[in-house]
């Protein structure tokens, strides 16, 4: 399937951020970890698909609890990835695969039904109205994210903005595929740096969980 480029909003700024020592060595390691379509191939393994992990911690903290799924994440933020690859090596985690980029790059290079879980944690909020076309989770994600999950797969977003959480509801009651199962956040779910920065705000945070029927 072929994203074209109207369908492809930019959903992120362009952070460039100073690289640490370690986040530097990590990224110069990059290809070790990259996302390779064969890789997944072979694995045989229940596949989940986080986009925007952040400096992700919270990701390596699913991928011990599930050593048996592969992970893929994507993210353009370098000193994230960085964090990631180097907490990766030092911790000797090898169920991560990461997308260095725009996720949307991404979509057309999985194959249908082949993800058992989507997640979105503190997707970038634009919450000003004339911004707020560039939210990630809109019917056009939906439409291209959706088929790549298998039957019974989940689909998981956060947010801790009221009115991004009101759009998410309009936009799931629209696709009939998907059944909320949950309002409350799971055990696997850690808390990050955006969580902790909404909470500091004083906002609430609004649990969506999704299953395809
Ligand atoms: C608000 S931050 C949340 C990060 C993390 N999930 C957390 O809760 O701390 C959103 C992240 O999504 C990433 N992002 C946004 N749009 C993206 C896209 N189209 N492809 C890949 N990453 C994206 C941004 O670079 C940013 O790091």
């Amino acid at each position: 399937m072929t994203i074209n480029n109207e369908e492809r909003i930019k959903s992120f700024v362009a952070r460039k951020g100073r690289l640490t020592k370690s986040q530097a060595v990590g990224l110069n390691q990059l290809d070790r970890f990259s996302f390779n379509a064969d890789h997944i191939d072979l694995e045989n393994k229940s596949v989940y698909l986080e986009v925007g992990f952040g400096m992700g911690d919270g990701l390596i903290e699913m991928a011990k609890l599930f050593p048996d799924v592969l992970f893929i994440g994507a993210e353009v933020y370098p000193c994230g990835v960085g964090h990631l690859i180097d907490r990766c090596i030092k911790e000797n985690i090898s169920n991560i695969l990461i997308f260095h980029d725009d996720v949307y790059k991404l979509l057309p290079q999985l194959h249908r039904s082949s993800l058992s879980q989507i997640q979105i944690f503190f997707p970038d909020p634009w919450h000003k109205r004339k911004h707020q076309k560039r939210r990630l989770i809109n019917k056009s994600f939906l439409d291209h994210v959706i088929p790549l999950l298998i039957s019974g797969g989940r689909v998981h977003v956060v947010t801790d903005w009221a009115d991004y959480d009101k759009s998410l509801n309009t936009l799931f009651k629209s696709v009939n595929i998907l059944k909320r199962i949950s309002y409350s956040r799971p055990f696997y779910r850690s808390k990050t740096k955006y969580e902790k920065r909404g909470l500091g705000l004083g906002h609430k945070i609004f649990e969506h969980i999704y299953v395809k029927i």
